[in-house]
């Protein structure tokens, strides 16, 4: 029964004439989705707009201690933890770029998780940097976490624009919850850093040709604004830095559903790899 109710809010036009009854939306927000992990509402149609609408709803925002808890484990496990599908798209190219030297930048990287799957699959070893910039509640985690795990290769800040120059920057799963990734009213991620990194991934955006929109997430403790990408506007972007597209993927186990606009429901989220052109890199 939850469930046929869930696909007749989420997926059917009986969600959107629902979403449509004065309050009723409201009430969902409030009784139900404020009190879960991970689900979506609203349509919003700017980070601002989002980031108000949740403030009435939750604390709002990323540096936040419950978040910060269940990115961050506290405990090392004795069998290997399943993780994403679609990070072995990037595990894979990691294991073709990675050399003696790299400097990778992990942005939104969390408590290090992505370093940890990659040493499991004995892609890094020393001289070797790894940056991850997130969040202080969760940096302040990761730093516990890697000196308890005794790791030699990685470090943590909290400001993009003091991170160490790098070859490969990683944003997996953090695109579309900053503020002004593409630079549209002050720098953006690639205005942030100090040099272009020659191999950008990222993995696990959403993107829509159907005009671009926020919604927000919650997270129990907290909520964020979360953007579907205009696909136009976010290829541009890369491109326009000097950087083609090198490989793309879907990531079939991420959906989003949005309750009362199933028109927006996105089937799967997507990866790319950008590499800078030769001819670009000396300009
Ligand atoms: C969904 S998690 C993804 C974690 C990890 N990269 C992965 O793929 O599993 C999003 C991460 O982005 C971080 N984040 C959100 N906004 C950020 C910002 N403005 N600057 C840096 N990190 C941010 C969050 O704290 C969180 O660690």
């Amino acid at each position: 029964m939850k469930n046929v109710l869930k696909a007749m809010f989420m997926h059917s036009q009986v969600g959107s004439w629902v979403g449509k009854i004065p309050g009723v939306p409201q009430f969902y927000a409030r009784t139900v989705w404020s009190k879960r992990m991970n689900p979506f509402f609203g349509l919003y149609g700017s980070f601002e707009d989002a980031e108000r609408a949740a403030t009435d709803l939750n604390h709002v925002g990323w540096n936040d201690e419950g978040i910060a808890r269940v990115l961050v484990h506290e405990e090392t496990h004795e069998a290997p933890q399943p993780f994403q599908t679609s990070q072995f798209a990037v595990l894979l190219w990691l294991s073709k770029l990675l050399k003696s030297g790299s400097t990778v930048l992990d942005i939104g990287g969390a408590g290090g998780i992505f370093y940890e799957i990659c040493t499991r699959y004995d892609l890094l070893s020393m001289p070797l940097r790894w940056h991850v910039v997130d969040m202080p509640e969760t940096v302040k985690r990761g730093i516990a976490r890697h000196e308890e795990l005794k790791s030699t290769m990685i470090t943590f800040g909290t400001d993009l624009a003091e991170a160490p120059m790098s070859s490969i920057m990683l944003m997996l799963g953090v695109i579309q919850y900053l503020p002004d990734p593409l630079g549209e009213k002050g720098p953006g991620v690639l205005e942030s850093v100090e040099t272009l990194p020659s191999h950008i991934f990222v993995n696990k955006v959403s993107l829509t040709d159907d005009g671009e929109i926020w919604t927000i997430q919650n997270y129990i403790t907290t909520a964020t604004p979360y953007r579907f990408f205009s696909r136009k506007k976010f290829m541009a972007y890369f491109e326009s830095h000097g950087y083609r597209l090198r490989d793309r993927w879907l990531v079939p186990e991420i959906s989003v559903s949005i309750p009362f606009h199933p028109e927006r429901t996105l089937s799967c989220l997507e990866g790319f790899y950008f590499e800078r052109q030769p001819e670009a890199q000396t300009q």
